[in-house]
């Protein structure tokens, strides 16, 4: 199978030495990664990254420093800056991470009990240069591709919970554009869900160059499917030969490398790496 070719441009996320402590506890430490542009000729081509790793390690903790809902203890977080993109992704413009920058959808995917779906998503709106027409028109087509035309009136005590998630998912790419994370977005949906908020990536990913979604996932099978780079949380083993007790960043495994993004099926090599990834877990 030949690999699918593609070229990496400038950063959409830099993340340098960031550690996050609570009540003086180190909760996480020693996290530094970047995220670049990925451009395939002929389509286009956002970016999905995966974090995965055994439950308290701190998946959630980093999320919340990378989307600025928590200030790290030291550190940094930089993501692209698309007020002064100018087109030019060799050269993306960055800027420190604040609240609302980017999309946070937490695993209780939390709505306006208020608001029906359609009011959510123009509340979402809020902040656009959009006419209302153009909002309005945005928003109908969103509502028929992640299939919630049919419930587009319901308030969220009459939506089912993947339609609770679609519509939080949704919510956080109208209001935050290009960048969105999202905390075990897969966990307790049935098949048909699973399939509609995978799709929900693909239609991300293929809205806009720039478009970065970060995942959290305990199914590993899945981060593979879906992530073109995977990184392994867990608690670093110190030299006395017992673990730590904070979470980093362990191993990074470019999928794109690797030649097993954006593929089609599930081949003997996805599955080597999805047994590799589940060791370096159990160590951690
Ligand atoms: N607000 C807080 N105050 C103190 N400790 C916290 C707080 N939030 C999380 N922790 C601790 O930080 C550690 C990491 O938690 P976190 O929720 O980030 O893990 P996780 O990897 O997301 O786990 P899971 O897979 O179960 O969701 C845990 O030991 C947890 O008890
Ligand atoms: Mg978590």
């Amino acid at each position: 199978m030949a690999k699918s070719s593609y070229e990496q441009r400038g950063s959409v996320l830099e993340v340098e030495n960031l550690s996050l402590s609570y009540d003086g506890k180190t909760i996480i430490k020693d996290i530094s990664f970047t995220v670049l542009d990925t451009v395939k000729v002929g389509s286009t081509q956002g970016q999905t990254v995966a974090f995965v790793g055994r439950s308290g390690r701190g998946k959630s903790t980093l999320f919340r420093a990378l989307s600025g809902l928590e200030q790290p203890s030291t550190g940094t977080v930089k993501i692209c800056d698309m007020g002064k993109f100018n087109g030019d992704n060799a050269h993306i413009p960055l800027k420190p991470v604040h609240e609302g920058d980017v999309g946070f959808v937490d695993q209780k995917y939390t709505l306006f009990r208020h608001k029906t779906v359609t009011q959510a998503l123009h509340f979402a709106m809020r902040k656009s240069n959009l006419s209302e027409q153009e909002k309005t028109d945005k928003i109908n087509v969103h509502l028929e591709a992640w299939g919630l035309k049919n419930v587009r009136n319901q308030y969220p005590n009459e939506l089912s919970g993947g339609q609770r998630q679609r519509t939080a998912i949704l919510e956080q790419l109208l209001s935050s554009g290009n960048f969105i994370i999202l905390d075990e977005p897969f966990s307790g949906l049935d098949v048909g869900n699973i399939e509609s908020v995978k799709k929900a990536f693909n239609l991300i990913n293929g809205s806009h160059e720039l478009n970065t979604v970060l995942f959290s996932t305990h199914d590993i099978e899945l981060a593979i499917e879906l992530a073109d780079s995977i990184y392994v949380v867990g608690h670093p083993r110190l030299s006395s030969g017992e673990l730590a007790a904070h979470g980093t960043i362990l191993k990074h495994f470019d999928l794109k490398e690797m030649g097993l993004a954006w593929s089609t099926e599930f081949n003997g090599e996805h599955q080597a790496l999805a047994k590799e990834i589940k060791t370096a877990m159990l160590a951690s």
